[in-house]
């Protein structure tokens, strides 16, 4: 069993889940903080994995985290058939690897019958992440995506508040992700080779920045806002030669309602390490947010003075759910993380014991995110291509 404490009381859940992962392994970058959060709140252990796409670093990847040495798998497809067969096997896999692998490893594992916590964008075709969201449905399957910053407290009771009309009718939503590491990563260095996916077609997409940052910030807008733009005009660039993929992103929105919108994002955006900014402005208050303070919330009311919400103080059902630390002590970016696996826990409990999905857990972002996610990359792709010009989103 585990036992979970968070501001909204105490709950527990039948038991841990076994997560397995694919990608991951010794060198990469999101691996070790899904395997933080994961077991932060004792929901899962980690059991097994394909964590390389190198078989010896696979091999030597898993050892190191003390799976079974059965349980180290050279190829993703193997270790799908191999847990699906075991009686202790795994109940969720975790995928981690460059984009292009998240549509046939997380068929390959519905296939098994076995719930997908997925990193985003959802894959490189929008094609295939309808395909996913259509298996995880005729399977039953739990399929959540890692949109992390829907995670905050915060960002959980700004929704909440929208929603509620506290800040009266949306009318403008602007939101920029703004970071500067492929500023620093030229071609010779280490980074830059490292990360080369990003900068292949094959492995990371048709677009770069805008499947990296510019899917966090779409999903974020969305998430609070409560809406979804129809209609937008974008321009892609790069700033570095011999890139071919985008490495900055702007664009305009607008909303069925009447709002419209603003999206940028950069990795070029010199001092910025991961300057993730919301606003939302109603007719009545704004909020605004940033990903860098995340244990605080601005409400400002029409001609008044911006109230300072604080994680820790702010009530709400949202907010108190998704928080464990105590007032006035910094909760981030790992608990964010962690939240979704919680929330994602909990679906699968309940999924499996046939139960309807948890109220409170519908902050969790899904494969239904990640289309919509893909969409959004189309239609910058459509509007960039004709010369900037407005398109339609098709959600
Ligand atoms: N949610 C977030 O905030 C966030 C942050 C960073 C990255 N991501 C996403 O996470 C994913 C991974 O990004 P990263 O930066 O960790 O990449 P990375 O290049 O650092 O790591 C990728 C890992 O996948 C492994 N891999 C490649 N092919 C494989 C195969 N066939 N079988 C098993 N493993 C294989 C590699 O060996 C490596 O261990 C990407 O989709 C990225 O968009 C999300």
């Amino acid at each position: 069993m585990s036992i979970i404490k968070t501001q909204a009381g105490t709950t527990a859940l039948p038991r841990k889940l076994r997560l397995g992962m694919v990608g991951g392994g010794d060198g990469a970058f999101i691996g070790a903080v899904h395997r933080i959060a994961a077991r932060l709140d004792d929901c899962y252990e980690v059991v097994a994995g394909a964590l390389s796409s190198n078989p010896e670093r696979a091999l030597a990847s898993g050892t190191a985290l003390r799976f079974d040495p059965s349980r180290c798998y050279a190829d993703y497809r193997e270790m799908a058939r191999a847990e699906a067969a075991r009686i202790d096997g795994i109940d969720a896999v975790a995928i981690v690897t460059p984009n292009h692998l998240h549509a046939p490893v997380a068929t390959a594992f519905l296939e098994a019958g076995i719930h997908v916590i997925c990193d985003k964008p959802l894959g490189i075709a929008t094609a295939e992440g309808e395909m996913l969201a259509a298996l995880a449905r005729e399977k039953n399957r739990v399929f959540a995506l890692t949109h992390t910053y829907t995670g905050y407290p915060l960002v959980r009771h700004a929704r909440e508040l929208v929603a509620s009309g506290a800040i009266g009718d949306v009318r403008l939503v602007h939101v920029e992700y703004a970071q500067d590491w492929m500023a620093e990563a030229g071609p010779q260095s280490e980074a830059f080779q490292r990360t080369n996916w990003h900068n292949d077609p094959e492995r990371a997409g048709p677009t770069g920045c805008t499947s990296d940052i510019g899917t966090h910030a779409f999903h974020l807008a969305g998430f609070v806002s409560g809406m979804q733009p129809n209609e937008l005009l974008a321009e892609l660039h790069s700033f570095t030669p011999n890139r071919v993929l985008d490495d900055h992103v702007q664009m305009m929105l607008r909303y069925p309602n009447g709002a419209r919108g603003m999206l940028w994002s950069s990795q070029m955006a010199t001092g910025c390490e991961n300057a993730l900014k919301l606003r939302v402005f109603g007719t009545k208050a704004s909020l605004a947010f940033d990903q860098e303070n995340p244990n605080e919330l601005w409400l400002t009311p029409q001609g008044g003075s911006a109230e300072r919400l604080t994680r820790g103080r702010v009530r709400g059902a949202a907010a108190e759910h998704a928080t464990r630390v105590p007032s006035g002590h910094p909760e981030g970016y790992l608990e964010a993380f962690a939240q979704l696996y919680r929330d994602a826990a909990a679906r699968i409990h309940a999924v499996n014991a046939g139960l309807p999905v948890p109220a409170e857990t519908a902050g969790l972002p899904t494969v239904d995110d990640g289309v919509a996610g893909m969409r959004f990359i189309d239609a910058v792709l459509e509007s960039d291509r004709e010369g900037s010009r407005w398109v339609a989103l098709r959600m």
